[in-house]
């Protein structure tokens, strides 16, 4: 069967309610999410700290589509086993945060789960032209990591394009990460990104109670990627 490059949604927890991530993973699944991204920061790689894998086995139960764990954090290497078995299905590194990529990369195949690697804004596409036969996933971040909120890096559209000759017929996603709204999507997908992270452009508007505002969201960005 051919690689599956419809576009998917994947809402980034960290604009959830922290005292509420199972609920909002339920949620946001229920209102169309096709994949969950999860953003752990580490203190040190980037300038903020968020959760481990201990919250990844919690909210386990509570995703039923796609676990996609965004690694912000170096050195990774140690980690990556305990996230493996905290359940995700995707776990992505950065390019950035240490000496040895293939070697993260082979390990996290290793231990069953796709591979993605993470490219800063400034980061050339070139940096992963030596390992597309490790990776299923990249995500290129459109914003520098470490916050949610911030605006759209249009440099990146052309980082997008680069990467989707690079990638050819190759089975890897790319994800764009950082200042996604309905405005920037059709850009990104128009250059090649079938994967959309978004956080406040989902989560903005709605509560766990109130989660229609989600799907509405959803559907904004989707119909918008769409028809680029
Ligand atoms: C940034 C994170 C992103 C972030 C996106 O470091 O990797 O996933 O949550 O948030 P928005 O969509 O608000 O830019
Ligand atoms: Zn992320």
């Amino acid at each position: 069967m051919a690689f599956d490059r419809r576009i998917r949604i994947a809402p980034s927890i960290l604009a959830a309610d922290f005292a509420n991530f199972g609920a909002e993973c339920e949620a946001v699944e229920q209102q169309g999410a096709d994949w969950v991204h999860i953003d752990v920061m580490d203190g040190h790689f980037v300038p903020n700290i968020t959760f481990g894998p201990e919250t990844c086995t919690a909210l386990r139960p509570h995703i039923k589509t796609v676990m996609d764990v965004h690694l912000m954090v170096a050195p990774v290497d140690r980690y990556l086993e305990a996230f493996a078995q905290a359940g995700a299905d995707i776990l992505t590194v950065h390019v950035e945060a240490g000496p040895h990529l293939d070697r993260s990369l082979q390990a996290i195949r290793a231990l069953g789960k796709k591979a993605g690697v993470a490219l800063n804004p400034a980061t050339p596409a070139s940096a992963v032209e030596f390992v597309l036969d490790r990776i299923d996933l990249v995500c290129v971040m459109t914003v520098n990591p470490g916050f949610g909120g911030q605006s759209f890096i249009h440099a990146m559209v052309d980082k997008v394009r680069q990467l989707r000759a690079m990638i050819g017929d190759r089975d890897i996603h790319i994800e764009i990460d950082g200042g996604v709204t309905a405005d920037t999507a059709p850009l990104v997908t128009a250059a090649g990104a079938d994967v959309l992270v978004a956080g406040s452009a989902v989560f903005k508007g709605g509560s766990v109670t109130d989660p229609a505002p989600y799907g509405a969201n959803i559907e904004a960005i989707r119909s918008a990627a769409e028809g680029a």
